[in-house]
């Protein structure tokens, strides 16, 4: 997959002298948090793609359900543990699904024969035929790709897609509903933490224009708000709740303590009172799906 595409490859921003030590150690504890190379992190993964489909009520949104029963291939960029592989392999076995990721973290025996994965960077160009795909996926990568290379990986997704296949891309959206004071200041935190690692934090924002800027036709978006308590939420909201604290608690809490100026102690008592707010709040956050066909022509 090298080309002349690595160009592409996140630049970070070079340390002064003084700062060198803090920002590779931050630099290491970004790649923790965002890359789920962990055991709780591939679980943590493994845990949103299937509330994501109870939210969205389906494996996927375009319609291709016929062509995937009569055999057609499939593809999902930064495809994680795989998860979504294997469920849509096990479930249409006359198509060829393929996934592949920076990290090694899929199955790499156990698998459905169907489903294939390999390691590879999105950001090399993507190494496969043009009219290839039905359906190329995208999901939660607006952390790993800013603004250039999401729409590079758009636009090379529209040439080995099929001429009528289509694109699929899933975000949750960077501002929460309802925000309180404390979980205001968590959320400024958690875009510092983004902004110095050069990411866009207005990223998920802009996908639906980047699609229409690489080409795409017919593009359809579902939105959900998920307010994040139970009774308010139901069990969406409760589980992603547990999603949400899971992800404040657990890698994050060293860097976002420091940003805050708080002790680990305090930190954790400060996010048990945001969760308070949460619920009093009636906070809610919103997933976004979107859908988009290649010309037929
Ligand atoms: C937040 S996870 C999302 C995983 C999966 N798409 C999902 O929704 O469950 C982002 C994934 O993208 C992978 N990734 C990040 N940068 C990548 C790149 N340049 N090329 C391929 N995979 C990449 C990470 O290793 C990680 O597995």
């Amino acid at each position: 997959m090298g080309n002349s595409k690595s160009r592409l490859r996140k630049e970070r921003r070079r340390p002064s002298h003084n700062e060198q030590v803090t920002q590779n150690e931050e630099t290491d504890r970004s790649q923790d948090l965002f890359m789920p190379e962990s055991i709780k992190e591939i679980e943590r993964t493994q845990y949103k793609y299937f509330l994501y489909k109870h939210i969205f009520e389906c494996r996927f949104s375009p319609p291709i359900e016929d062509k995937l029963n009569e055999g057609t291939l499939v593809l999902d960029i930064g495809c994680g543990p795989g998860t979504w592989i294997l469920d849509m392999a096990s479930h249409y076995p006359c198509s060829e699904f393929y996934g592949f990721d920076i990290h090694e973290i899929y199955p790499t025996q156990i698998r459905p024969p169907n489903a294939h994965f390999k390691q590879a960077n999105a950001l090399d160009g993507l190494a496969f035929e043009k009219d290839t795909f039905e359906l190329v996926r995208l999901a939660s990568m607006a952390i790993s790709f800013d603004e250039l290379q999401y729409l590079e990986v758009i636009r090379d997704s529209l040439r080995i897609l099929k001429p009528g296949g289509y694109i699929e891309i899933i975000e949750t959206e960077d501002s929460f509903i309802n925000e309180g004071p404390i979980l205001r200041k968590f959320i400024e935190s958690f875009k510092l933490l983004l902004a110095r690692h050069d990411m866009d934090v207005k990223l998920s924002q802009k996908l639906d224009s980047l699609v229409s800027l690489s080409g795409f036709v017919n593009i359809q978006t579902d939105r959900r708000i998920i307010i994040l308590n139970e009774s308010e939420g139901g069990i969406s909201g409760k589980l992603f709740m547990q999603l949400v604290d899971d992800f404040f608690q657990c890698s994050v809490t060293e860097t976002f303590a420091a940003d805050l100026g708080l002790s680990i102690e305090e930190y954790k008592e400060h996010w048990q009172v945001c969760k308070d707010e949460i619920v009093t709040y009636k906070t809610g956050l919103v997933l976004k799906k979107i859908w988009a066909q290649k010309n037929l022509i």
